[in-house]
């Protein structure tokens, strides 16, 4: 039975980049956790603050009973300043895993598999690479950033095999120049499935070049309030019928590219 709440225990936190942190967490919750792709809501330690912050999960270990996030922390009024100062030992509420996440058992030994993440996107991108590399497919992936000071996850990518990686930041201070379609445009094979997760407009043109894959998975942001369905405060609209709406937190965060209207 899912425990979906609990105390969870501040493994560690550090900044990885520019004003962007990576915690770790442990706590029974990660025994749940089965799907790249979910995210975690979490309770900011300040009682004026009501609403949870949707956080994916970046990655898990089952065997060390951890998960690891990384988000990036607004300016000093922000729930997200607030997590940054917590230390290890530190107790933080969460719940979760919530929403579905990343299909990944339809993948085959030897199939083309895109993966195209963008900022603060890129953090679920690395479990769903993890587990992709097992099944020895080969995997391109395409990360694009503002700068590098905001470059994240890179080494960890990297480090997995059947994995190739290119980088492109907006303003050319790492990879190549420019953003992270014109690596998408550079690619000389037809995939065989494309994941993404990132900003608006990265994710409109990732779905319109690849508008007639079946097996397109796109990861949706949306402001949320109680994460689990009830609210309908994360709502976008259905691809085939306009009247009809998704809620990012449950029917989501990820849809395939025939579900969401971009
Ligand atoms: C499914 C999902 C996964 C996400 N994963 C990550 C991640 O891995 N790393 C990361 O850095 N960010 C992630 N985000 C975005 C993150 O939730 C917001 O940046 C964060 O909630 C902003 O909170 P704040 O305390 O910094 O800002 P505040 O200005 O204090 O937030 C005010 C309110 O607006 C909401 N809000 C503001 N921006 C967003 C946003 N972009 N999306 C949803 N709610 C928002 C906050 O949750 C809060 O309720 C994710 C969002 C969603 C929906
Ligand atoms: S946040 Fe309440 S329905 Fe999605």
């Amino acid at each position: 039975m899912p425990k979906l709440q609990e105390m969870m225990t501040v493994v560690s936190q550090r900044e990885v980049a520019r004003d962007i942190f990576e915690m770790v967490l442990t706590g029974e919750i990660v025994a749940d956790m089965e799907v790249p792709g979910q995210f975690l809501h979490i309770k900011v330690p300040n009682d004026a603050m009501l609403l949870r912050r949707p956080i994916s999960i970046s990655s898990w270990d089952s065997e060390t009973n951890t998960c690891t996030i990384l988000y990036r922390a607004g300016d000093e009024v922000t729930g997200t300043r607030l997590l940054s100062v917590l230390t290890a030992g530190q107790k933080i509420d969460v719940m979760g895993p919530l929403g579905h996440g990343f299909p990944i058992d339809e993948v085959k030994k030897g199939e083309r598999v895109l993966i195209v993440g963008g900022g603060i996107g890129v953090p679920p991108l690395y479990e769903l690479a993890k587990r992709l590399s097992k099944v020895s497919c080969k995997i391109t992936v395409l990360l694009g950033f503002a700068s590098k000071e905001v470059k994240i996850l890179e080494q960890e990518f990297r480090e997995l095999s059947n994995v190739e990686l290119k980088v492109a930041t907006d303003d050319g201070s790492y990879g190549t120049q420019g953003h992270v379609g014109l690596l998408m445009n550079d690619l000389d094979f037809e995939p065989d499935a494309v994941y993404t997760c990132g900003a608006a407009p990265m994710l409109k043109a990732v779905a319109q070049k690849y508008d007639t894959l079946e097996r397109l998975y796109i990861s949706m942001e949306s402001r949320m309030a109680c994460g689990i369905g009830a609210c309908y405060a994360c709502v976008e609209h259905d691809k085939n019928d306009e009247s009809k709406a998704l809620k990012v937190c449950e029917d989501g965060p990820v849809f395939t590219g025939n579900e969401v209207l971009l």
